[in-house]
């Protein structure tokens, strides 16, 4: 396989409905309800995937994006601001069944745009077809169940409440102007899953895409810009350090919403001059171990192991980064893991059935080398055919062993295609790490004794924040809460769980007073509060 595979396009490589012809120039931006064109520098967006030019290989001129100064980031800032208006804009003020006939709108006209976007997720950080369309389908179905589950968290605020002689409504009121940063490797989706509660819950957002995967979101401009009144979405592009830190430095943000590393989060919170009123929902780094134990069902867990460590590359913060294997069946597993792993195709994002594409992170095939060589030198092994063949952004994995403490492979998050493997005899090996590690987020147990299972869910959950069993780790269903402990994330992520963090519980209380009554009975049945009233919406 190795020899026969290039690495880059070569002539007709691409079908011609995923081409593109000429770099898509990007020179707009929205900032205030209006899409403003840039005329300022621009910056290259080179796709993971290279092509020959002359006796050259080199990734691919796609396009450009503008690369705005903190002029424009404070413009959005201000705009994101005036249409908060301090609670009192029409966005944060109105009912909450006109705000979701705006993200419905918007939804409907992001559906228009599914086969453009598909596409520059590809292009852009080398996502296969069948996954790019996954997360275009999924992010829409989150809009829908996001809307339903405002509308059942509405359903139960549209009553009174009178305990101890005080009449009160309680609702979820919005916090203010958020931030919203989603990483590359979901940047459509894991923007979204902050964007749209943030935005339904009345706080007025300025979202910048991540680093790699920012054209994709062009498509949308037109639909955002038409769909939201004023200045309450903003959308801007550039550097972080250039157009974020000013944004944070100003101290007008009241919900971070950020999804990438732990080291970039704590500059952000830093530059916060009042680090209190700042609410932050954080998903960061991972290093979710498989736990393998000796009577584990073989076929379940070489599937999905292969599948955990390696979907998207294994360039998902879920991604199982670490493999500890029972002795006693390390090599019957390392054999059918190797066998499985040798059958995945390489090839480009649209090839059929195609399964590692190009990496979109800078040098990320040194930086992987690095790793393995690392290994290598401290005893470890590729036991894999081709594993670590490295071809211009191309790595094929490389199934590492044995691999284990003070190797940096055992504790780093590589998030690629390299995946290590630890063998233990006792438990407490695995166990140890778990709990020694910097991460939290989740495990995976494979294991047939119901028994024996059952002795390490209870530690494991006071460890991480899911634990599965037989299964791959993984985010979803979306309705299930997804967060971490220690490094792993602040906040908790969930259809229902964000709309709780981008809001607060607020209410209006009063003694249950004649007077007092009448007045309320009159707001109510004059319909003259958006938030003191009993509307249910159906
Ligand atoms: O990168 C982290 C994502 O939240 C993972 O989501 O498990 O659905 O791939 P996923």
């Amino acid at each position: 396989m190795a020899d026969e595979f290039s690495g880059y396009l070569k002539d007709n490589m691409v079908p011609d409905k995923y081409r593109i012809n000429s770099p898509i120039v990007q020179r707009h931006y929205l900032c205030d309800g209006e899409i403003k064109e840039w005329n300022g520098p621009q910056q290259d967006v080179l796709s993971p995937i290279c092509e020959a030019s002359g006796d050259t290989v080199r990734q691919k001129l796609i396009g450009t994006y503008p690369l705005l100064t903190e002029v424009q980031a404070l413009e959005a800032l201000d705009a994101a601001g005036r249409a908060y208006d301090h609670g009192r804009g029409p966005w944060p003020t109105m009912s909450v069944k006109e705000r979701i006939r705006h993200v419905a709108a918007f939804a409907f006209r992001m559906k228009e745009q599914r086969e453009e976007v598909v596409k520059l997720l590809m292009w852009e950080i080398g996502k296969t077809l069948p996954d790019a369309e996954k997360e275009f389908d999924r992010t829409v179905d989150y809009i829908r169940d996001t809307i339903d589950a405002l509308k059942d968290l509405d359903r139960l605020s549209s009553r009174f409440v009178i305990e101890q002689g005080v009449i009160g409504q309680i609702r979820r009121a919005p916090l203010g102007v958020a931030l919203c940063m989603g990483p590359y490797n979901y940047p459509l989706n894991e923007t979204f899953t902050t964007l749209i509660p943030a935005l339904i819950m009345g706080n007025t957002v300025i979202f910048k895409p991540p680093r790699l995967g920012v054209l994709l979101h062009q498509p949308l401009l037109d639909a955002f810009c038409d769909s939201f009144p004023q200045g309450v979405i903003n959308i801007v592009y550039g550097r972080g350090q250039i157009v974020i830190s000013p944004i944070m430095a100003s101290g007008k943000i009241d919900v971070l919403a950020f999804i990438g590393s732990s080291h970039a989060a704590d500059i952000l919170k830093k530059q916060h001059p009042k680090p209190h009123r700042l609410r932050c929902v954080l998903g960061l780094e991972a290093k979710n171990a498989a736990i393998i134990l000796k009577d584990a069902d073989m076929d379940t867990a070489v599937e999905e192991c292969l599948s955990g460590s390696l979907s998207f590359n294994g360039q998902r913060c879920t991604a199982i980064k670490i493999l500890f294997i029972h002795k006693q069946i390390a090599d019957a597993f390392i054999t059918r893991f190797c066998d499985a792993v040798g059958k995945l195709k390489r090839g480009m994002p649209w090839d059929e059935g195609v399964r590692i594409t190009p990496l979109p992170e800078p040098d990320k095939t040194k930086y992987l080398t690095e790793l393995i060589d690392d290994a290598r030198t401290k005893g470890a092994h590729i036991v894999n055919e081709n594993g670590g063949d490295a071809k211009y952004t191309f790595m094929y994995p490389a199934v590492v062993y044995p691999v284990g403490p003070g190797m940096r492979l055992y504790t780093e998050e590589q998030f690629g295609p390299v995946i290590p493997i630890v063998p233990f005899t006792d438990i407490e090996e695995p166990m140890n790490y778990v709990i020694q590690s910097d991460y939290g987020q989740q495990v995976s147990l494979f294991g047939s004794n119901a028994e024996l299972v059952s002795d390490l869910i209870d530690p494991l959950v006071n460890q991480v924040c899911r634990v599965n069993i037989n299964s791959q780790c993984q985010r979803g269903p979306d309705i299930f809460p997804f967060t971490g402990r220690k490094d792993s994330a602040e906040g908790t992520l969930s259809v229902s769980d964000a709309l709780r963090v981008f809001s607060i519980r607020t209410l209006v209380a009063a003694k249950e007073t004649e007077a007092n009554r009448r007045i309320i009975t009159t707001i109510v049945s004059k319909r003259s509060s958006r938030f003191l009233s009993t509307d249910f919406i159906l």
